[in-house]
C-alpha cells in the first residue's frame, strides 16, 4: 500500500503459515492511520491463528505503543526490566556480544508470559527494532492440543488447576510482590478463550510446578506427558525474526519459546492487559 495511506479493510491479506497457527499479515503500514475496519480485520485473523505478524514496518517505539493500545491497555514494564524513558509499556531487549542485555531475555523453555500473575497478559507484541541475525521462536497452538487430547484426558484436564510460579521474581518487586511470584498463582489446566469461546491446554512443564489435588509424582509426570504431548512438531510454528518484524502472539491459546537468540538486535515489547483465566 501506498505509504500514509490509510489502511482500509480492503488492504488487509494474509498468508497461512500452518492451518491454524501464525500467519502473515500483508498490506499494513504501521506508521500510517489505520481505519477501524482495518483493524478489526487484523484482530480477526489474531483470532484465526493466535500469532501473526507484520513484516518490514519502520516503528518507533510511539508508533508501536500507539499500536498496541488498540489491542487493550498496556501493562508498565516490570521493575527488574528497562522500560524506555516517557513509555513505561515498551520494555528494550538487548542482545548483544558488546552489551548486557536491558531486560530478562525471552526464556528458551516453553511458557505463556506471565502465567503467575493473577491476571496474565492477553498478548503480546515483539518488534525487531535491529540486528542483523535475530534469532527465531517458536509458538505451539494449545487449541489444537486440547482438542486432539483422548477424551478420557481432556475431561481430566478440565478438572484441574495448575500452580504457576515465576522461576525469576522480580528482584525489586518489592517483598510482598516477590513473595507472592514464588508462591504462585492456579489457574485451570484448561480454558476459555474469552474472545473465540474455544478451550485451550494452559500449562508448561517449567512453570507449572503443581497440579492441585494430585500425588507430587503424579502431578509431575502428568504435567511431564501434557507438555511432551503439546510441544510435538505437528503443533508447532517456528518464526525466524528479520529486522522490522512485528510479532504478536496470543498468551491464552500460545505457548512459545526463544529458540536462538540474535546477535547484536534490540526489541521492543509490550505486553497487553488480560483478563483472569475462565476454567474451561
Ligand atoms: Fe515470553
Amino acid at each position: 500500500m501506498a505509504q500514509g495511506k490509510v489502511c482500509l479493510a480492503a488492504d488487509v491479506s494474509v498468508v497461512a503459515m500452518t492451518p491454524d497457527l501464525g500467519a502473515e499479515v500483508r498490506g499494513v503500514d504501521l506508521c500510517a492511520p489505520l481505519s477501524d475496519a482495518c483493524f478489526a480485520r487484523i484482530v480477526e485473523i489474531f483470532h484465526r491463528y493466535g500469532v501473526i505478524y507484520l513484516r518490514e514496518q519502520a516503528l518507533d517505539a510511539r508508533l508501536l505503543a500507539r499500536f498496541a493500545a488498540r489491542f487493550g491497555e498496556a501493562e508498565p514494564t516490570p521493575s527488574d526490566e528497562h522500560a524506555l524513558p516517557g513509555l513505561p509499556q515498551v520494555g528494550v531487549l538487548v542482545d548483544s556480544t558488546r552489551t548486557a542485555g536491558h531486560a530478562r531475555p525471552e526464556p528458551s523453555y516453553w511458557h505463556s508470559d506471565r502465567s503467575h500473575d493473577a491476571t496474565p497478559p492477553a498478548a503480546t507484541l515483539l518488534y525487531a527494532v535491529n540486528g542483523a541475525d535475530t534469532g527465531s521462536i517458536e509458538f505451539v497452538n494449545m487449541y489444537a492440543v486440547f482438542s486432539a487430547l483422548a477424551p478420557e484426558k481432556q475431561l481430566l484436564v478440565q478438572k484441574l488447576r495448575g500452580l504457576h510460579v515465576a522461576l525469576s521474581p522480580e528482584p525489586h518487586a518489592g517483598v510482598e510482590a516477590n513473595t507472592a511470584q514464588r508462591r504462585g498463582t492456579e489457574h485451570p489446566l484448561v480454558r476459555i478463550h474469552p474472545e473465540t469461546g474455544k478451550r485451550a491446554l494452559y500449562l508448561a512443564k517449567e512453570v507449572v510446578v503443581r497440579a492441585a489435588g494430585l500425588r507430587e509424582e503424579d502431578s509431575r509426570k502428568l504435567i511431564e506427558q501434557l507438555e511432551a504431548f503439546a510441544t510435538q512438531p505437528r503443533f508447532v510454528y517456528a518464526h525466524r525474526w528479520r529486522k522490522g518484524d512485528l510479532l504478536i502472539w496470543d498468551n491464552r491459546c500460545t505457548l512459545h519459546r526463544m529458540l536462538s537468540h540474535g546477535s547484536d538486535r534490540t526489541l521492543y515489547r509490550i505486553r497487553v492487559r488480560g483478563e483472569e483465566p475462565i476454567a474451561g
